[in-house]
């Protein structure tokens, strides 16, 4: 079965700058998380732009399942089932979780459709429900993390990308948020997650890819670059000594 998104060959950049993908691939499975790791400014939150039709690329193909949608703008790969959310908050504070959430399926216009899509969402994310009717501003950082993710999956995404989900969160908070990812997956979406915080983002992925130089590193199974020495020295803040350094 054809990946629900893959990005092949791609080369994007801003403006007359030099590339900052150079010839970057990556797969996202159906029912997988794949974390993508880098250092700062290696072209993570880029990559993601370019899977959601922010960026075009210069060269190479996108495919939403066996379709390419490259030449495809925002709307049209939300449509084709890619739902992108951004790094930092994105809620409207003064309206309520309700308002927020269904701000996400805009896009359906059969009123028994929507309602079905929101009970999911609910169930999906308990704090959701549980504070339907509040003002998205009253609720914690993590609660309105929470909150974008349910916006995300009101349209049925076959995947999401997700772009530094924990920043500014409290270790209790992001461990539910890592837990409400893995929900994600479980309930049927695909996941393409970038984190600063890669061990443990690691952790909870099935898949891993690590960007640097504008191309793949490594790429596996997440268990396996876990457990690759090099690697954490280099991206997972391991703090094992280098050898041969005294
Ligand atoms: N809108 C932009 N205009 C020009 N350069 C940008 C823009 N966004 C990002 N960049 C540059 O592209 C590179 C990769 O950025 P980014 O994808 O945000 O990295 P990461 O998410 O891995 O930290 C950086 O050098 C950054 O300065
Ligand atoms: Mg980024």
């Amino acid at each position: 079965m054809a990946s629900e998104l893959s990005l092949t060959d791609v080369v994007a950049g801003y403006g007359r700058a030099a590339p900052v993908l150079r010839g970057f691939d990556v797969e996202v499975p159906a029912g997988k998380i794949v974390c993508l790791v880098g250092p700062n400014g290696a072209g993570k939150s880029t990559v993601l732009k370019v899977a959601a039709g922010l960026l075009a690329p210069r060269e190479g193909a996108i495919r939403i399942g066996d379709r390419e949608v490259t030449r495809q703008g925002p709307q049209a790969r939300l449509a084709a089932g890619v739902s992108l959310v951004l790094q930092g908050h994105s809620v409207f504070r003064e309206m309520t979780v309700a308002e927020n959430v269904l701000l996400g399926g805009y896009t359906l216009r059969d009123k028994a459709v929507l309602a079905k899509r929101a009970a999911f969402v609910k169930e999906v994310f308990p704090v959701v429900a549980d504070r339907w009717g509040s003002l998205a501003g009253l609720l914690s950082g993590g609660q309105q993390k929470q909150v974008e993710f349910a916006r995300s999956m009101m349209v049925d995404p076959k995947v999401v990308l997700l772009d530094e989900p924990s920043m500014g969160l409290d270790p209790k908070a992001t461990s539910t948020i890592f837990d409400q990812v893995v929900r994600m997956r479980d309930a049927g979406t695909a996941v393409l997650l970038v984190e600063q915080n890669a061990r443990r983002a690691l952790e909870t992925a099935d898949l891993g890819c690590v960007l640097d130089l504008g191309r793949v590193h490594i790429s596996g199974p997440a268990r396996r670059l876990l457990a690759d020495p090099q690697l954490g020295e280099l991206y997972l803040g391991a703090s094992a000594p280098l050898k041969g350094h005294p």
